[in-house]
């Protein structure tokens, strides 16, 4: 868990974003729920093509899982953690917060202002963005298997689930 963060604060500060991750993004996804890819920061941008790449890895052969929802999840999953909501610097204070204290999941509040306000902000997008990207995709028409999806990407397995979403969990944790 603790080098697996190292590993995302690293990649974070070396995201690149090519010509084919975008071509990617433009066939897979419509114009509106393009929008909000690209309201991402440009870390968790990366964060969600990798998990598109690890997701596509995972489901080789594979008869069970329709690649296109698998690859739209991927790309989607984390649409509520916009640009300008999580600064860099609160992100690796959540994270160590998290670390020392794990009970500071109940500070958590929405809305930015000074200081204390961006961390408590920080808290809850670190938390909460599941819900709000699942709003945010069913504001944008998305499909309610995929809005259901995103909504329980943190939350433990059940059975039932699509395996789509099983392997996005997966792919998640190797990004
Ligand atoms: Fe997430
Ligand atoms: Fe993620």
């Amino acid at each position: 868990m603790w080098q697996q963060r190292v590993r995302q604060v690293w990649a974070a500060l070396h995201a690149v974003i090519t010509d084919a991750d975008r071509e990617l993004v433009q066939s897979y996804l419509n114009e509106a729920e393009q929008a909000l890819f690209w309201a991402m920061n440009l870390p968790d941008q990366y964060h969600c093509l990798g998990v598109v790449r690890s997701a596509r890895q995972l489901a080789v052969g594979r008869a069970d899982v329709e690649e296109r929802f698998l690859i739209r999840l991927a790309l989607l999953h984390d649409v509520g953690k916009k640009k300008g909501d999580v600064s860099t610097k609160d992100k690796i204070a959540m994270v160590l917060l998290h670390r020392l204290a794990p009970g500071v999941r109940k500070w958590g509040r929405e809305g930015r202002g000074g200081k204390v306000s961006n961390a408590r902000h920080a808290i809850h997008v670190y938390f909460h963005h599941q819900e709000r990207s699942a709003r945010l995709l069913a504001a944008a028409g998305c499909e309610a298997a995929l809005v259901e999806a995103v909504k329980r990407h943190h939350k433990a397995p059940e059975a039932g689930e699509p395996p789509e979403l099983t392997l996005l969990r997966q792919a998640d944790d190797l990004n």
